[in-house]
């Protein structure tokens, strides 16, 4: 085998251009494909900038032929040899208008055949992708996404240090805790039966930098969690966290939505404005069903209930009698798009969600055409039509249940109608805050409240009295950035006073010196002097992959996980050996399936 001694690479392959015609240049890369033509053998060779045609010919180096003549696939080769205008030219392809006559090759490293073609259409199944993600990772496009993710993550780490965020690291080996999602634990060896936990976010020594004067702060960081895996959600992922002391919402709000601004101009070149819309959790869920709206289309959820209170059709009255509610969408001007057959498609999707039904009028060119007509009568369809703002070639789609159930079956129908639509632009990007999210959700297998940020986010100043007698009505200092039905981060306003983090921890059911056990580190520190504080965590993948239009997050991290937390490449989490578990004072107790 070869060595790259005395060579230097003197261009990467994907920078050459016609200004380069002339220069005699030494590449490095991996063989992406080979043709022998007799005489000439033609090598697309690859690096991380592109691909370059190289040129063996028998009159230009008789054993640099040779040796190329043995060439396959993925083999790493350098080359030596002169830039040169190209025959043929290929438009396509960055460096088409130029070619490299070799004069020297030398062969550093053989391939196998790859068990997957490195090519951004390679159509392979995930899993192989996953087990052979050294290989996959050579694909040109997931090198693009990477090369995006960190050039996002220095636009930020840039941006925040000019704002005098001190970039501070937080421990990763912490104390468990009771609330948000299941930790990842690590059991102690020197402090037998004990465990650390792996962070779920730097939230409280994020706080405490607050109490110790670092005024701002920021953390490009791991977090761990241990919930059900969706696309947009990894066991371990990156957040782009910060705090900031003696600041109010609009503080915080400014600041980040100016760094988004910059992110997607430097890294997109595209333009957002600021400042981004502010919508209500109360007007999201109202207009949207969803705390997450996509704003980059329309067909808003409204209320009929007036309408049909007192209908004969039982199913919407019914509702309304029992305190719910029939609200609706008016999927505007794409009746005839839906079929029967369709409808009945989009009817077993929202049962997915409790809805127990789906009706529907569309207004044909022929007239109304529904099958809850007959049961609500002429004017109360027309009703309903006035009231939906419907038009000829419009279908309206219902809902009637518990509010809970209908908006988040119309909320999830929204989406899922838009997508069969496909009116959905990726390279649109609707950004939006949602403020005033409730304080408390009640948890009902708990049989208690749960904090819908964390404990840590401060009831509304107006919303305080509440919190006794009403907890469910409290509104927190809390806001959501999304992004095309995205949750691209959250954050609140801290409560800073040790008094009202008590009333909150009893609010969740802790008793005075469970809270004290749990975080009276925290309590004490805010016997000592606390400045006003609040702050923001976004994810960071979460964030590329919607820059890199993507819909998995899998797509723009080196090394994911799958949909059941493990790794196909190093086959991680495995077994441990029994002594390590012996030293760990640790016994197995596992159940058969
Ligand atoms: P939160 O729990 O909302 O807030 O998390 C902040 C952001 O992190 C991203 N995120 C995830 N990304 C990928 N996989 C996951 N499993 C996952 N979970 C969360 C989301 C989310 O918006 N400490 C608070 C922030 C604060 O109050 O300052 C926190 O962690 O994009
Ligand atoms: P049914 O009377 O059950 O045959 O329902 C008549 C129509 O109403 C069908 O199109 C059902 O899909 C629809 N429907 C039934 N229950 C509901 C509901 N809770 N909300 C909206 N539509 C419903």
């Amino acid at each position: 085998m070869e060595t790259m001694k005395g060579l230097k690479r003197s261009h990467y392959c994907g920078e050459l251009r016609e200004s380069h015609i002339g220069e005699e240049v030494t590449l490095m890369g991996w063989v992406q494909r080979k043709r022998n033509l007799g005489g000439l053998i033609f090598v697309d060779l690859r690096d991380i900038k592109g691909i370059a045609q190289i040129v063996f010919d028998t009159d230009v180096s008789l054993e640099a032929f040779s040796k190329a003549e043995k060439l396959g696939s993925e083999y790493v080769i350098a080359i030596k040899g002169e830039v040169c205008e190209r025959s043929s030219k290929n438009p396509n392809m960055e460096t088409g208008n130029i070619e490299i006559f070799a004069k020297e090759i030398r062969v550093l490293s053989e391939s196998q055949t790859p068990p997957i073609y490195i090519k951004d259409d390679d159509t392979v199944k995930e899993d192989l992708r996953l087990k052979y993600r050294y290989l996959d990772l050579r694909k040109p496009y997931m090198q693009k996404n990477l090369i995006l993710r960190h050039k996002v993550a220095n636009i930020v780490r840039n941006y925040l240090s000019d704002n005098n965020f001190l970039e501070v690291e937080t421990p990763m080996l912490n104390k468990p805790t009771p609330e948000g999602a299941r930790d990842y634990l690590v059991p102690s060896r020197v402090n037998p039966g004990k465990f650390f936990a792996l962070p779920q976010s730097p939230q409280i020594f994020k706080q405490l930098l607050m109490v110790s004067g670092m005024d701002r702060y920021f953390q490009i960081t791991k977090c761990f969690r241990d919930e059900d895996l969706r696309a947009d959600r990894q066991p371990e992922f990156t957040q782009i966290d910060c705090e900031l002391s003696f600041v109010e919402i609009d503080d915080i709000i400014e600041i980040m939505e100016t760094m988004m601004q910059k992110v997607f101009k430097e890294a997109l070149d595209v333009n957002v404005s600021v400042p981004f819309e502010r919508i209500t959790y109360k007007e999201a869920m109202e207009k949207f069903g969803s705390d997450k709206p996509d704003l980059r289309f329309g067909f808003e959820i409204q209320d009929i209930s007036d309408v049909v209170k007192d209908c004969d059709f039982k199913v919407f009255s019914g509702a309304v009698a029992n305190g719910g509610s029939v609200r609706g969408i008016n999927v505007a001007s794409y009746e005839d798009r839906f079929s029967r057959k369709n409808i009945s498609k989009l009817e077993d999707f929202v049962k997915d969600y409790k809805a127990k039904g789906l009706a529907w009028i569309k207004i044909t060119k022929d007239g109304i055409n529904s099958p809850i007509a007959k049961f609500l009568g002429d004017d109360i369809v027309n009703n309903i039509v006035e009231k939906m703002s419907a038009k000829e070639g419009d279908l309206l789609l219902f809902v009637a249940d518990k509010n809970q159930v209908v908006f988040n079956a119309l909320g999830a129908l929204r989406n899922e109608v838009a997508k069969r639509l496909e009116i959905l632009d990726k390279n649109e990007y609707k950004l939006a805050w949602v403020t005033e999210f409730p304080l408390l959700e009640f948890d009902e297998d708990a049989n208690r409240y749960v904090a819908m940020h964390h404990p840590f986010t401060s009831p509304m100043d107006e919303d305080i009295d509440k919190m006794e007698t009403n907890p469910g009505e409290v509104r927190a200092k809390a806001y959501d950035l999304v992004l095309n039905g995205y949750e691209l981060g959250g954050g609140s306003i801290r409560i800073f006073n040790s008094e009202l983090q008590s009333k909150m921890f009893n609010l969740l059911g802790f008793s005075e010196e469970e809270a004290y056990e749990k975080f009276g580190f925290l309590l004490n520190a805010f016997k000592y002097g606390v400045p006003p504080h609040g702050g923001i965590a976004f994810g960071l993948d979460r964030l590329i992959m919607l820059l890199a239009k993507e819909d998995n997050i899998r797509q723009v991290i080196a090394f994911p996980k799958t949909q059941n937390a493990s790794c196909l490449m190093t086959d991680a989490p495995a077994k441990a050996d029994q002594n390590q578990l012996e030293e760990l004072s640790i016994m197995l107790n596992l159940k058969e399936d």
